[in-house]
């Protein structure tokens, strides 16, 4: 396999309007990431991404573009929207943006001149179609809930939008609306990004006679991703855009890619696939509902496991994925994946551990590096999104209560995720002197950076070593290119697995469990890498033998010794 510069990365992604705001006005802004680059260095990143800081009505967080060429005001300017690119550099790591294009914001430009005139040449940036008898042209649930079409007011036409409908999709078919999207990329990199992270590009092929489908749910529409999964064609479009593009760069490119058809991973992950990589997100569906969050099943960890196991084994016989336990789209990891009595420092550096050493990308979440957890949610009033705003509203209208609705989406919201990043136990945890966005998650007196700092034993602390074993030159060959080989898969509660190549066996295993395990070692061990509980040297302590004791919660990182391949 050719080796990439992007290979042995370890990536960060920060939710710009959460993350520090620095003039009071409660939002998060680039002066704010600017100052906390240092930290992320300490930390270990070599990558940043940055959820969307271009010029948005702010309907979804900014994944509603009005410019593509502009930097939101709320954030900062264009000027120290380039001192950041700048002072990145200096510290040797890269920024990468969110690039999203399958739709646009109804305030851009280009929708404006297409509203004024459906006909026109803007017209065909969009897919405008009539509607079949007053109703819209098809029964097509968008994600944000209603229908996929929206009337334009005085015609009969309507226009599409998968998300909100403030989210005109934007129609790819139309090779005026690629160049445009085309040049707008190439300006991006010739300013100095390093590569972007692509929002929901699988929609962008859709099937253009645009059919009725089998509705799957009490509304007689049907999911939208249905159309999407019968379209044919979209590596067309993805090679494209790549040869325009990212490929004259050598830019990293990491895609937001669901609903991939069977079989197509080396087209898109491959070689000379569509993108550098793909997140994989095949433990997070595990808690897709059938009809929304109120009806997702709880996290299974014997299905968790089993799951990043098939994952891993399959990515790399073509490439490889970017791991998260959590992103600004999902509530947190510690919530998530752990047993109530994991959620804890100890359960915290148990999950990063094994999430952070897998095969693939490590995607560090802000905030994941300190083991922030899901907010508590008093009132639906408390949420911003827009997502869950509708899932609230589905899980009425299912006939839960208003406090078993709350529950539900307390649980699955993405406002958890987007709760200000906890820097400090001082006002709104640091974040800011105004009136925060959103609320601040009331742990913050116990949760923060500035008492992770002072304690060796910190989430934070350990985050740090566990990145620093990660890349450090004797271990970066092994944890980038070793093979993933599952290991203890009959135990109850232990995940755990090896990584290995030629010269070196590394062994990684948690305790899932309530009750201390003890594991029959299959191979001899040299050193103890890494431990969340015990500390090896201190103590003076044997490496194990035969036997590996782990209490619960416990993680621990082994060499295996030379004669163990
Ligand atoms: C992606 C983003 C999400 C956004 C959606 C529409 O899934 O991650 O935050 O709401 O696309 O752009
Ligand atoms: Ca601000």
């Amino acid at each position: 396999m050719e080796k990439k510069w992007w290979h042995d990365k370890t990536a960060y992604q920060i939710y710009p309007k959460s993350f520090l705001d620095t003039n009071g006005d409660g939002i998060g802004d680039l002066r704010g990431i600017i100052s906390k680059l240092d930290y992320l260095k300490d930390l270990g990143i070599d990558i940043i991404w940055l959820s969307p800081i271009y010029k948005s009505p702010f309907v979804d967080q900014g994944y509603d573009i009005s410019d593509y060429y502009a930097i939101a005001e709320e954030f900062g300017t264009m000027e120290e929207f380039d001192e950041l690119l700048a002072e990145a550099k200096k510290r040797d790591m890269h920024i990468i943006m969110d690039l999203v294009i399958n739709h646009c914001s109804d305030k851009h430009e280009w929708f404006q001149k297409a509203l004024a005139d459906p006909e026109g040449e803007y017209g065909d940036y969009f897919y405008f179609r009539k509607g079949k008898n007053g109703n819209p042209p098809s029964n097509y649930r968008s994600y944000f809930g209603g229908n996929c079409w929206e009337p334009v007011p005085g015609t009969d036409m309507y226009y599409f939008h998968m998300f909100a409908k403030e989210q005109p999709d934007l129609n790819w078919e139309n090779p005026k609306l690629r160049q445009e999207i085309y040049n707008m990329v190439n300006w991006w990199l010739e300013k100095g990004l390093s590569g972007f992270r692509i929002d929901a590009i699988i929609n962008i092929k859709k099937d253009l006679a645009f059919p009725n489908l089998e509705p799957d749910g009490a509304d007689g529409m049907a999911s939208c991703w249905r159309m999407v999964e019968n379209a044919e064609g979209v590596g067309e479009l993805l090679e494209d855009l790549k040869k325009h593009t990212f490929q004259k760069y050598d830019a990293f490119t990491v895609a937001e890619v669901f609903n991939m058809k069977k079989g197509e991973l080396n087209q898109f992950i491959g070689e000379n696939g569509h993108f550098s990589t793909i997140f994989d997100f095949s433990a997070h569906s595990l808690s897709d509902g059938e009809h929304g969050w109120y009806d997702a099943p709880d996290i299974d960890f014997k299905k968790w496991r089993e799951t990043v196991a098939k994952s891993q084994l399959e990515v790399e016989k073509y490439g490889f994925e970017a791991n998260i336990i959590e992103n600004h789209d999902e509530p947190r990891g510690v919530s998530r994946f752990l047993p109530e009595y994991g959620k804890n420092p100890a359960g915290s550096k148990m999950l990063g551990t094994i999430s952070v050493l897998l095969r693939g990308i490590p995607f560090i979440y802000q905030g994941q590096e300190i083991g922030m957890q899901n907010a508590l949610w008093n009132n639906v009033e408390e949420f911003d999104d827009i997502n869950t705003k509708d899932q609230y509203q589905l899980a009425r209208a299912a006939g839960l209560s208003n406090e078993d609705a709350l529950y539900v989406c307390g649980k699955m919201s993405r406002d958890n995720a987007r709760t200000p990043m906890q820097w400090s136990g001082g006002k709104n945890a640091g974040f800011t002197l105004g009136t925060p966005w959103l609320k601040v998650n009331s742990n913050y007196p116990e949760i923060n950076v500035e008492n992770q700092e002072k304690d060796s034993n910190s989430v934070l602390n350990y985050y740090r070593k566990l990145v620093a074993l990660r890349k450090s030159p004797a271990y970066r060959e092994v944890f980038t290119y070793g093979r993933f080989v599952p290991a203890y898969e009959d135990t109850e509660s232990v995940m755990a697995y090896y990584r290995v190549e030629e010269k070196k066996r590394i062994m990684v295993a948690g305790n899932f469990g309530k009750e201390t395990v003890e594991l029959k070692l299959d191979f001899p061990v040299k050193t103890v890498l890494l431990s969340n509980l015990k500390d090896w040297d201190m103590e003076n302590r044997q490496v194990p033998k035969d036997i590996l004791t782990l209490e619960s919660c416990e993680v621990v990182v082994l060499e295996c010794g030379s004669s163990c391949i």
